[in-house]
């Protein structure tokens, strides 16, 4: 499983999808950068999830709120307090780790080797030590379990310590305590901070959503399986107010209409899994994971959660200012308004990196085809994306079957005709059979034979990336042909 995920790794940086980042000076743990088809990729699946956002349902409506905030945002938001997780670091190697992943990992061993019940009881014992914040006994837990540093195999552990993954920054010229800021560990608290600001200004009347998409920074600790886990990625959140009482309803609906998009981008049902949280939030109503199959396993790639209306207690406490709604429906039981309260709120929370990730990792396909006739017959690997072609980071690509006969001129005439509605590339250079061997690696729906017969009657051929088949057809129904291909 783990070379599935080293063929994902190096496809990807081959065909510009995803580059370590700052490659020549050996790269930056945990932070990458998005290549010329892996940002198409990319705005490609943002977009769609923006569209299904804030165009498909009327009472959803975007923002985009600063990376910056208020620094008392994240006093109220619990995270100075309690956004951490147990470090420990090994003396001898000087690396460091996750306190409770060195565990988990020891466990996933013991359930390996078919010792089930062992793997629980420590998955236990880590759990209730964490919860009591004894962490002096999660170092015990450590040591008495044999656990040896992953690099130098030695047991030479500090104690362990809860570390802040928020990275700080100062703002303005002056230094010191009160210019100290946080980069945004979350996209979240931004709507929160603005919930009346768009409440009244768009008008909205509960229940009602808004979306974000933005970057979010975490110091993570254990920074591994490439774009899954990142100290800087992109969230796509969306936090819908509703009335109390009303959350258990909207909390299902969003569960369903969330993993029902996934599975119309391409992820397939027996790919997707809820993994409802085992330990709740004190204030969290119920919370629930859509796990996807990564080559390492199944992992989470969107939260929903129903989170009371915690967090705008929260700030209306810190920030001193009402965070009320009026609601004029009239409620059946007492026959008056609703009348005032703190929304209740339902939250749907992907990362825009992790749900790329599943889309390259499900869409990376290798088949044994077989070629050519008789005596000339071969077999040989085919390696291809089959993305949904709405994601795919180019629709269609043009080949002149040669660069003379005015085959070219034409090339380009159906390019200048197409590019206005599709992303298209056009290329000239080499034997045809390996310019369909480039557009499959990067998952081109479509490649546009232009031949001879193309300047007599007008029609093309279209070969199709998933079953290799070509088409004739004339030039004028290219764009409602793609069109209809490429439509969400
Ligand atoms: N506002 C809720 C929230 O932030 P979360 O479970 O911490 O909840 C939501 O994060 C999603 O953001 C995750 O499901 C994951 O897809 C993505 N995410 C979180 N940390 C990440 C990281 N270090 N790298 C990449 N994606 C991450």
């Amino acid at each position: 499983a783990e070379n599935t995920l080293a063929d994902i790794v190096s496809h990807a940086k081959e065909y510009g999808f995803v580059f370590p980042s700052s490659e020549i000076y050996d790269g930056l743990a945990a932070v990458y950068d998005y290549g010329p088809n892996g940002v198409e990729l990319k705005n490609n699946l943002k977009q769609l999830w923006w569209r299904a956002m804030t165009q498909l349902n009327q009472n959803v409506v975007g923002i985009d709120a600063a990376i910056f905030m208020h620094p008392l945002t994240w006093k109220a938001s619990g995270h100075v307090d309690g956004f951490s997780d147990p470090m420990i670091d090994n003396l001898d190697s000087k690396k460091r780790y996750r306190a409770d992943v060195l565990l988990e990992e020891k466990a996933a061993e013991y359930e390996k080797n078919g010792e089930k019940e062992r793997a629980d009881a420590l998955l236990a014992e880590m759990g209730r030590l964490l919860t009591a914040e004894d962490l002096a006994g999660v170092r015990q837990l450590i040591i008495d379990e044999k656990i040896a540093c992953p690099v130098s195999k030695t047991s030479n552990w500090t104690e362990v310590r809860q570390f802040n993954l928020m990275f700080s920054t100062q703002i303005g010229a002056v230094a010191g305590d009160s210019s100290l800021i946080y980069l945004r560990p979350e996209t979240a608290q931004g709507i929160f901070v603005n919930f009346l600001n768009v409440q009244k200004s768009a008008r909205m009347n509960i229940p009602f959503g808004i979306a974000q998409i933005g970057k979010a920074f975490r110091n993570e600790i254990v920074a591994r399986q490439f774009i899954f886990r990142m100290r800087e990625f992109e969230q796509m959140e969306m936090q819908f107010f509703v009335r109390p009482g009303t959350e258990d309803e909207w909390y299902d609906k969003w569960k369903e209409t969330r993993r029902r998009w996934h599975e119309a981008i391409g992820l397939p049902a027996e790919k997707l899994r809820f993994h409802d949280h085992d330990k709740l939030a004190f204030y969290a109503k119920a919370a629930v994971d859509i796990e996807y199959e990564f080559p390492f396993g199944f992992k989470e790639m969107e939260g929903i959660h129903s989170r009371t209306n915690h967090d705008l207690s929260q700030h209306q406490q810190y920030s001193r200012k009402k965070q009320n709604y009026f609601d004029n429906d009239i409620n059946p039981e007492t026959g008056k308004p609703y009348g005032n309260y703190v929304p209740f709120v339902v939250e749907t929370s992907v990362g825009a990196d992790r749900l790329f990730l599943a889309t390259l990792c499900q869409a990376f396909q290798e088949e044994t085809i077989t070629e050519g006739e008789g005596e000339e017959q071969k077999t040989k690997t085919r390696k291809f994306l089959k993305l949904h072609p709405a994601i795919a980071p180019v629709k269609a690509a043009i080949f002149p079957l040669v660069r003379k006969d005015g085959l070219p001129e034409k090339a380009t005439e159906i390019f200048n005709a197409l590019r206005h509605d599709f992303r298209l590339v056009m290329e000239e250079k080499d034997a045809i059979g390996k310019r369909y061997t480039r557009q499959d690696l990067i998952g081109t729906p479509f490649c546009i034979a232009v031949d001879h017969q193309t300047l007599e009657d007008n029609t093309v051929t279209v070969r199709h990336r998933d079953s290799r088949e070509q088409t004739r057809m004339p030039i004028s129904e290219l764009r409602s042909y793609i069109g209809e291909a490429v439509s969400f």
